[in-house]
């Protein structure tokens, strides 16, 4: 029997990303991408938000089920709790460019109309959005990216990467063609979950204050 179904590795952004018209231009051509499956459940692309011109660019996972609803990364608790963070770590959010590593949301969901659940997004779904945070990086040009947790990690530096090895620290990397300052820490959702939730949200803003320095 032949099969009509793509090669799942042919997955991928590529096609969609347009070559010209800077942020505007990607975000309105995000909102139509079809480069894997996850645009079929989600209710809308949520692209990166903040200025062209940000030092800093934070990278998250994927968006949640607030972020699904609103368009906008980073709008829920795990939001509310970076930006306290960043606020406390001397980041101010008017410097930051905030996205994901995949823009669209991967849930379960037991019943229609039951609660949607995150699920981690593969590397394939990963891979396949990376062209997106490429051109992410391209336009706005950070001096330093900070990497939230181990999916942004695998997506910017590579499957071997382990948040707990490298968070707090600068780490200085070629990616997609461009040498990039980076400091990884863990995902704030992930100090929302933790059993110790003071002493994870004190390890957030310790390694952010690393990011606060490192842009002087
Ligand atoms: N978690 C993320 O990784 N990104 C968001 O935008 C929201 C929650
Ligand atoms: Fe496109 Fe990324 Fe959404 Fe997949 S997750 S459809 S690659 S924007």
């Amino acid at each position: 029997m032949v099969s009509t179904k793509a090669p799942e590795d042919a997955y991928s952004a590529e096609p969609f990303v347009p070559d010209r018209g800077g942020l505007p231009a990607l975000r309105r051509a995000a909102a139509d991408c079809r480069g894997c499956p996850l645009h079929r459940d989600a209710t809308q692309t949520v692209f990166g938000s903040g200025d062209a011109h940000a030092r800093v660019m934070l990278v998250g996972e994927q968006p949640g089920d607030q972020e699904d609803r609103q368009g906008k990364p980073f709008v829920g608790p795990a939001g509310k709790l970076l930006d306290r963070a960043l606020a406390e770590a001397g980041i101010d959010p008017a410097d930051a460019y905030v996205t994901n590593a995949v823009k669209h949301f991967k849930f379960t969901q037991a019943e229609p109309r039951k609660r949607r659940i995150h699920k981690a997004p593969s590397l394939r779904e990963m891979t396949a959005c990376g062209p997106w945070l490429a051109a992410e990086l391209a336009v706005v040009e950070p001096e330093l990216i900070v990497v939230l947790g181990a999916t942004a990690g695998k997506a910017l530096l590579g499957s071997s990467f382990r948040v707990t090895q490298v968070r707090g620290t600068v780490l200085e990397e070629e990616i997609h063609g461009r040498a990039e300052r980076l400091v990884p820490t863990v995902h704030p959702s992930a100090v929302l979950r933790s059993d110790d939730r003071e002493a994870a949200y004190r390890g957030l803003v310790a390694d952010l204050e690393v990011a606060a320095r490192a842009l002087g």
